[in-house]
């Protein structure tokens, strides 16, 4: 172990992010509504140029009236090789009550993204006297976005979550794909060449990879080490619940404490996937029930259906009931 402790990170829960454009007011009390733990209301990408001054008003209206309940409250500003994103700061920190909880900063690249966006809205916060300190959340979605994303996770004392986001990730790095998010077509494992017995041609089993898995686990690996929330982000086709489930359960089993909904259909699965479940839970209790025991007769190692259990699994098994809790307090 480090002498340096890993810091905790946020104690709330961050199991759904819902999306909506700002150019869509119609659906804000939807959104206020749902089952999500995180609402992000957008400016980016969703929002096409032109409604860009409009989709700051709705914002800013919907942040200071809609009821959000216990939801924590986040904006999507425009990334900052655009002209958007000093006038989505200034804008929404200027006329946004103390109810907005985050910023979300699109596309960074590195540390200095974020300290200019921290030297902005401090300035701000001191000029209008507000008392709440703006935390952040980032994407994850560009190649430098990546190889900076250690520096990234350290820039400031607002950093809250790290998301990524497979879309324009994939773009950036130039992957030929055009899907968001899950399987790939194309990004597979063929088994060997055999040799064929009866000679009709045996059939070469494929096995489906993860094109997403190595910036997962650097984007939970930064988070872990600075005391942030790792997110995955948006699974594009909201018509498959098993393939959004399948893409959840891996970024869940790497770590990561939640996922994006870019339709209100994913909620729940999200909310499914990223709450332990009550065979989880047992088998976690039955862990530190059984180390307990060991520990008490003195040993460190011993044995639970016929597998290894150790001091590290009481860690795992905190994690899982940790999760729990966190769940069940509402943050
Ligand atoms: N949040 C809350 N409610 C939503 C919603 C959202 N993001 N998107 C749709 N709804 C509502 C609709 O208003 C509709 O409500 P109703 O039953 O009361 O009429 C219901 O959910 C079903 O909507 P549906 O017709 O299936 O979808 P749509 O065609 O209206 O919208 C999208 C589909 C994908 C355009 C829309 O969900 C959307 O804009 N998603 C977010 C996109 C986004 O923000 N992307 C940026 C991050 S990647
Ligand atoms: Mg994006």
């Amino acid at each position: 172990m480090s002498f340096t402790l890993q810091p905790s990170p946020p104690a709330r829960p961050n199991r759904c992010q819902l999306f909506g454009p700002g150019s869509r007011p119609a659906i804000f009390e939807k959104m206020a509504a749902s089952a999500a733990d995180v609402v992000n209301l957008d400016l980016e990408d969703a929002v096409a140029p032109a409604d860009k001054a409009q989709a700051r008003k709705n914002i800013i209206a919907a942040v200071n009236d809609i009821d959000w309940g216990a939801k924590t409250l986040s904006v999507r500003i425009n990334g900052l090789d655009t002209e958007y994103w000093y006038r989505d700061v200034v804008d929404l920190l200027e006329n946004c009550g103390e109810r907005l909880d985050l910023m979300m900063i699109p596309k960074v690249g590195n540390a200095k993204d974020i300290y200019a966006v921290d030297a902005l809205v401090s300035a701000i916060e001191a000029a209008t006297g507000r008392k709440k300190r703006i935390g952040f959340e980032v994407i994850i979605e560009t190649a430098a976005g990546l190889a900076h994303v250690e520096e990234i996770a350290a820039a400031s004392p607002r950093m809250q979550a790290m998301n990524l986001g497979a879309a324009d990730y994939a773009a950036s790095m130039g992957m030929a794909t055009t899907g968001i998010g899950g399987t790939q077509e194309r990004y597979y494992m063929l088994e060997n060449a055999r040799p064929d017995s009866d000679g009709d041609g045996a059939e070469r089993a494929m096995h489906w990879a993860d094109p997403w898995h190595y910036p997962t686990v650097a984007i939970v690996a930064a988070c872990r080490s600075h005391g942030l929330l790792p997110v995955d982000g948006p699974y594009g086709d909201f018509s498959d619940d098993e393939g959004f489930r399948a893409q959840a359960r891996r970024a869940a089993t790497l770590g990561m404490v939640g996922k994006w909904a870019i339709h209100p259909r994913q909620v729940a699965l999200a909310n499914e996937v990223f709450t332990p479940s009550e065979e989880m839970l047992a088998q976690a209790r039955r862990i530190l029930e059984a180390m307990e025991k060991a520990q008490a007769e003195g040993a460190g190692a011993v044995t639970l259906d016929g597998k290894l259990i150790d001091i590290a699994s009481i860690k795992q098994a905190r994690v899982i009931l940790g999760q729990a809790e966190l769940i069940a307090s509402g943050g």
